[in-house]
């Protein structure tokens, strides 16, 4: 995501995904298992960002468990990301936002982790509640280096299939390494971009302009061949049927076992807020900036010197240029889904090794 608090500007997008999961996170809430004990509620947030659409979530579940236990009892929040992301802001929002959800509750303690989701992040049987919004989608590596698209709905050769194949061995080792973290009746909330069963998911024609822009700025040398050659979005949206098939078997995958499963339309706020003021250079310049500082910085790590901040930053205001002009011919909605999961860490079982 793009840094100094770009992403906690212009991700309004995932903020409205985020919202729709919220009465199941509530929900989620209420159900897990509290020991009687005064031992401090364990919440973990995975693929947290810059923190400003945590708070959110964060308020709704502490809210909800601070019915069920009063207010003395400590609830630790750990934000995890990768250790490139820019904690700094997270840390700010946490600091001075006004609906911080540490406002007016001095028993709540944020921490902040920068480990890879891939991995384990926190003790086993110690998290009671996992929320993890718009990242479990990002793969752990991009399996091939040779894709005819940057976005894979819609690449057509082989390539779709490598992304396939890694997406179902991420899922799987995400929810693994999840289900050891959990307590025994903890709940997982898992909100992600939804997918048809053919895989589409509604930001294809806003990913087929980026593609062309980038296949632009080569043919204008501000980009080198090799350099466009290689960019690629390291995502993979999973259709339903691919996010539920280690549970056929009998419900369960490492003593998780699926308590909600919805796929929602989201709403588009920008081409809502268009269709009200009229304002089609404000439409664009929003639809531009959400697509800069969510996926602009995964492309260009392809850059021959992805640490040249002063090249990297010229070549970002050229392509938000560019997409804007696409933009502007094109006037459209992204119609895109919203996928929400809750996983119950059962009570008695053991999880897989
Ligand atoms: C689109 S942002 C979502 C942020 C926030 N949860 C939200 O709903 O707006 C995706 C986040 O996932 C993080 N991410 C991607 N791959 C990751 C990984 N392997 N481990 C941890 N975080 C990861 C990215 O760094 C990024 O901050």
């Amino acid at each position: 995501m793009e840094g100094r608090g770009a992403y906690n500007r212009h991700a309004g997008l995932q903020a409205a995904g985020g919202a729709l999961a919220l009465n199941a996170l509530k929900q989620a809430a209420a159900s897990i298992v509290l020991e009687a004990m005064d031992q401090p509620i364990v919440i973990a947030e995975y693929g947290a960002s810059q923190g400003r659409n945590s708070q959110r979530p964060m308020r709704v579940a502490i809210t909800e468990l601070r019915a069920r236990v009063g207010p003395d009892r400590p609830v630790l929040v750990y934000h995890e990301d990768l250790p490139i992301n820019d904690f700094g802001s997270l840390f700010e929002v946490l600091e001075s936002a006004p609906d911080r959800y540490v406002r007016d509750d001095p028993q709540v303690y944020p921490c902040a982790i920068g480990r890879s989701f891939y991995e384990s992040v926190l003790p086993p049987a110690y998290v009671h509640l996992g929320w993890s919004a718009y990242a479990a989608m990002w793969l752990s590596s991009v399996p091939t280096q040779v894709a005819d698209h940057i976005y894979v709905p819609c690449m057509k050769g082989a390539a779709s299939a490598a992304f396939r194949e890694q997406g179902k061995k991420d899922w799987q080792k995400f929810l693994s390494l999840r289900a050891t973290e959990l307590r025994p009746g903890g709940r997982l909330v898992v909100v992600l971009p939804g997918a048809d069963d053919d895989g589409r998911t509604g930001f294809e024609p806003l990913m087929n302009d980026a593609n062309d822009v980038l296949t632009q700025m080569a043919g204008e040398g501000a980009l080198t061949e090799d350099e466009r050659a290689h960019m690629v979005l390291a995502t993979y949206a999973r259709p339903v049927r691919e996010l539920l098939t280690a549970f056929e078997t009998d419900g369960r995958f490492c003593a998780l076992s699926v308590e909600h499963c919805e796929r929602l339309p989201l709403p588009d706020a920008v081409w809502d807020d268009f269709l009200r003021d009229g304002d089609g250079g404000r439409m664009v310049s929003r639809y531009a900036a959400f697509y800069r500082s969510t996926f602009v910085p995964s492309l260009f790590l392809a850059l021959a010197q992805p640490d040249d901040a002063q090249r990297k930053g010229k070549l970002s205001d050229r392509f938000e240029h560019l997409l804007k002009v696409r933009l502007e011919a094109r006037m459209e909605p992204i119609r895109s889904q919203v996928q929400v999961l809750v996983f119950a860490r059962d009570p008695y079982s053991k999880v897989c090794s």
